[in-house]
């Protein structure tokens, strides 16, 4: 005899898409009741027309509908009231902005690692969401936080598109895969549209990413910083003292020179470098490598820092063909591609 209790059960197995967590534990199943063989389950939402609706839906009636004696299954969507919207919140160990000291250090991830570099183009954020998702597919929870305001390039290449969900005043971020999240400025402006923002708001956004985002309890926050040394990182600094600083440069000494002034800010705001990776290290046709921007800058600039090298990649169509497509190639490359990033993300995760 089919009864309430087998209906829970299953739905406690069901996800909420995006908050990863049972519908159950979330308080959205509002009501079961089964009429002869026919289940109606009125689920609440946490914001009306949410995007996921369907997918929840969808899970709900596979689910159910395999359950022995389910003839049908009917679901309805209601949406939480304010007070079950703050028990949520609750749950999810999400604070109201009006409680949170804005300068609290954030606690919400094991490690914290700015990604830093001392000029534009050297490839930081094509290094930093790679190794983002390599470390995602270690099965690492992972979240990505694109602190470059203004030359924000994360959603692209990710393939991320679409509005994080908003709780009251918390954002959700997108989700790339089960394991990575991210959130950036790209997803509230076009790419084409300049953000102009003056240092206190740049400030604000910044530390909203920290507070104000229900990131899952994450192994690694990776930063993607924006080039040289502003006002952002000394944000960061201020935000999580534990942050750790990882350096992409290119082989070019102009490049590692730039880079080395990362490290000195580095040392002025107490952030420990984990580490140098070259990007561009060279170019390689028909089995000959041609060191287009010289030759072994990372390899000098890890040595002047005291920190290791942690890896080489190549300067290479299909890289940059992958950023443009959001598909990165730590997932979709060749095999030497995604062992290249893998590599990186292992010697982080050692230290
Ligand atoms: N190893 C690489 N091989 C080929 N193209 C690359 C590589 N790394 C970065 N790129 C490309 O170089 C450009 C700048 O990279 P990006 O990651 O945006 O740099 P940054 O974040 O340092 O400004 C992008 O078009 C990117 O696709
Ligand atoms: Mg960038």
């Amino acid at each position: 005899m089919l009864s309430k209790d087998d209906v829970h059960k299953v739905l406690s197995g069901i996800d909420d898409p995006e908050l990863k967590r049972p519908l159950t534990d979330l308080d959205m199943v509002r009501s079961v009741d089964i009429d002869d063989g026919t289940v109606r389950i009125e689920i609440t939402l946490t914001v009306p027309g949410c995007p996921l609706k369907e997918k929840i839906s969808s899970d709900v009636r596979n689910g159910v509908g395999a359950l022995e004696g389910v003839k049908a299954v009917e679901v309805s969507f209601g949406v939480m009231t304010d007070a079950q919207r703050d028990n949520l919140k609750k749950k999810l160990g999400l604070k109201n902005s009006a409680g949170a000291a804005a300068d609290a250090p954030v606690s919400f991830a094991k490690r914290f690692i700015a990604v830093s570099s001392g000029k534009g183009g050297v490839g930081k954020s094509t290094c930093t969401a790679n190794i983002a998702v390599a470390l995602a597919k270690l099965g690492y929870k992972v979240g990505l936080l694109d602190a470059d305001v203004y030359g924000f390039s994360i959603p692209r290449m990710l393939g991320l598109t679409g509005q994080p969900t908003q709780i009251d005043d918390k954002l959700v971020p997108l989700r790339w895969g089960n394991n990575l999240q991210a959130v950036s400025m790209g997803f509230f402006v076009a790419e084409d549209e300049p953000v102009i923002w003056r240092g206190p708001l740049l400030h604000k956004a910044i530390t909203q990413f920290l507070t104000d985002v229900v990131w899952d309890e994450l192994d690694f926050l990776l930063l993607d910083l924006p080039p040289g040394t502003g006002d952002v990182t000394l944000t960061i600094a201020q935000a999580i003292p534990t942050a750790e600083l990882l350096v992409i440069t290119t082989p070019q000494a102009t490049a590692t020179h730039v880079a080395g002034r990362v490290a000195k800010l580095a040392e002025k705001t107490n952030l420990r470098v984990i580490g140098v990776v070259e990007n561009m290290a060279y170019f390689e046709s028909n089995g000959t490598k041609e060191y287009i921007f010289g030759r072994d800058g990372g390899k000098f600039l890890a040595e002047k820092l005291g920190v290791n090298l942690l890896g080489e990649i190549p300067l290479e169509t299909s890289i940059r063909e992958g950023s443009d497509d959001g598909h990165p190639v730590a997932d979709s490359g060749t095999n030497e591609q995604q062992a290249v990033f893998e590599g990186i993300a292992r010697r982080i995760v050692a230290m």
